[in-house]
C-alpha cells in the first residue's frame, strides 16, 4: 500500500517527520515534504534528499497557496508540522492557536478538494492533562492544560468533523515521549545524553519521581505507518511503549550506559516552565493500536538509549 502511493508529510524536516519520510521513501512511496524550517533542518533528510521519489517544498501550513500546491495529486497527508512544546506555546499562545487551527483547516479543506484518501494528524499525550487514571486510554476525559494541548484538542475535533462529513479515513495519533537520533535538545533524553558525553552532572527536577512513557522512534514510526494502512474511518490511537519510567530511573540508566558514570543532582523545577502546566505522570494504554497492528519487536529503553548515544559520538 505504501509503495507507489503519493504522500505529503508536513513538518517532514522535523524529528518525527524526517524519520517517517525516510521509511516512506525507502519503501517506495512518492514523498513530498512541506516545511518552513522553523525548527526543522535538511541534515535530518540527508539520506533521502537526492532520491527521485523525494520532493521538498519550502512553505508554510498557514499559507493557502503553499498548502494547495502541496496537497495536489496526493493520496495521503501526514500532518506533523507544529510549533512544538508547552513552554514555547505558553509564551506565544495566540500564535500557536492561530497557526494550528489555520493549518489544519487549510489542509483538511484542500484534502477534500484533492480527494485525499487518508489523513493523519500528530496529536499529543498533553491532551490528557494530569490523567485521572493510568495508563491513559483514548476515551479518557481530556483536560488540556496548556495552549499547546488546547490547540491539539481543537485540531483533533476538526479531523473528526471532516472524516465524518467527507469520509476520509483519518488517524489521530497521540504521541507520548518519542525519542531517538536527531531529536532537538529541548527534550530530556537528548539533554541528559549530551551532559553524559561531556561528563557533566545530570540535573533531575524535583525528586525525579515524575514518570514518562518513552518510546523509541523506530517503534513510533512502525506503529504510525502500520496503523495508517490498516485504519478505516476516524480513530484516535495512543502511541507509546505502554510503560512508565521515572526521571530518576532514566538518569540512572543513562549514567550507567555512559563510559564514565555521571553524578545525578536533584534540582529545583525549571522556572521557565509554568507550574500549572506540569504533568506528574504519563503512561499510554496502547492496547487499541496493538490490537490493530499486532505485536512487534519493541526496542527496550536501554537499547534505544544506546543507539542514541552512539549516534551522538
Ligand atoms: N516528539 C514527540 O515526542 C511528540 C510528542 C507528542 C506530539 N508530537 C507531535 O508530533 C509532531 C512532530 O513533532 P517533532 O517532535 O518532530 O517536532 P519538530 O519541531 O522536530 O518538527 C516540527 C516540524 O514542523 C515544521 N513547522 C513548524 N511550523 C510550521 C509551519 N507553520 N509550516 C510548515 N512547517 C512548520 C518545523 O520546521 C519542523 O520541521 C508535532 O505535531 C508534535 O506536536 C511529538
Amino acid at each position: 500500500m505504501i509503495a507507489g502511493s503519493r504522500v505529503l508529510v508536513t513538518g517532514g524536516a522535523g524529528f518525527l517527520g524526517s524519520h517517517l519520510c525516510t521509511r516512506l521513501v525507502e519503501e517506495g512511496a512518492d514523498v513530498s515534504v512541506l516545511d518552513n524550517f522553523s525548527s526543522g533542518n535538511l541534515e535530518r533528510l540527508e539520506k533521502i534528499v537526492s532520491c527521485e521519489n523525494f520532493h521538498l517544498i519550502e512553505g508554510d501550513i498557514t499559507n493557502a497557496e503553499d498548502v494547495r500546491q502541496s496537497v495536489k495529486d496526493t493520496d495521503t497527508v501526514l500532518h506533523f508540522a507544529a510549533k512544538v512544546g508547552v513552554i514555547r506555546a505558553a509564551s506565544h499562545g495566540i500564535d500557536v492557536l492561530d497557526s494550528t487551527l489555520k493549518g489544519i483547516s487549510l489542509l483538511l479543506s484542500e484534502s477534500v478538494r484533492g480527494e485525499v484518501k487518508t489523513f493523519v494528524f500528530a496529536s499529543s499525550s498533553e491532551v490528557y492533562g494530569e490523567p485521572l487514571r493510568l495508563p491513559s486510554r483514548e476515551d479518557d476525559p481530556l483536560v488540556p492544560r496548556s495552549t499547546y494541548a488546547v490547540a491539539k484538542v481543537a485540531a483533533e475535533r476538526y479531523c473528526e468533523e471532516y472524516a465524518t462529513l467527507y469520509g476520509i479515513d483519518t488517524c489521530v495519533f497521540r504521541y507520548f515521549n518519542v525519542y531517538g537520533p536527531h531529536q532537538n535538545d529541548n527534550f530530556v533524553i537528548p539533554q541528559f545524553l549530551r551532559h553524559t558525553l561531556k561528563g557533566e552532572v545530570l540535573p533531575v527536577y524535583g525528586s525525579g519521581a515524575q514518570t514518562r512513557d518513552f518510546s523509541y522512534i523506530d517503534d513510533a514510526v512502525f506503529l504510525t505507518l502500520e496503523a495508517m494502512n490498516r485504519n478505516r474511518g476516524f480513530n484516535i490511537y495512543n502511541v507509546g511503549s505502554g510503560e512508565n519510567t521515572s526521571l530518576k530511573k532514566l538518569a540512572e540508566l543513562i549514567s550507567s550506559l555512559s563510559i564514565k558514570e555521571c553524578e545525578i543532582a536533584f534540582v529545583e523545577l525549571d522556572r521557565r516552565r509554568p507550574q500549572e502546566y506540569e504533568i506528574i505522570h504519563r503512561q499510554a494504554d496502547i492496547s487499541k493500536i496493538v490490537s490493530l497492528c499486532g505485536t512487534f519487536p519493541r526496542h527496550s529503553l536501554e537499547e534505544g538509549l544506546k543507539t542514541c548515544l552512539e549516534a551522538l559520538m
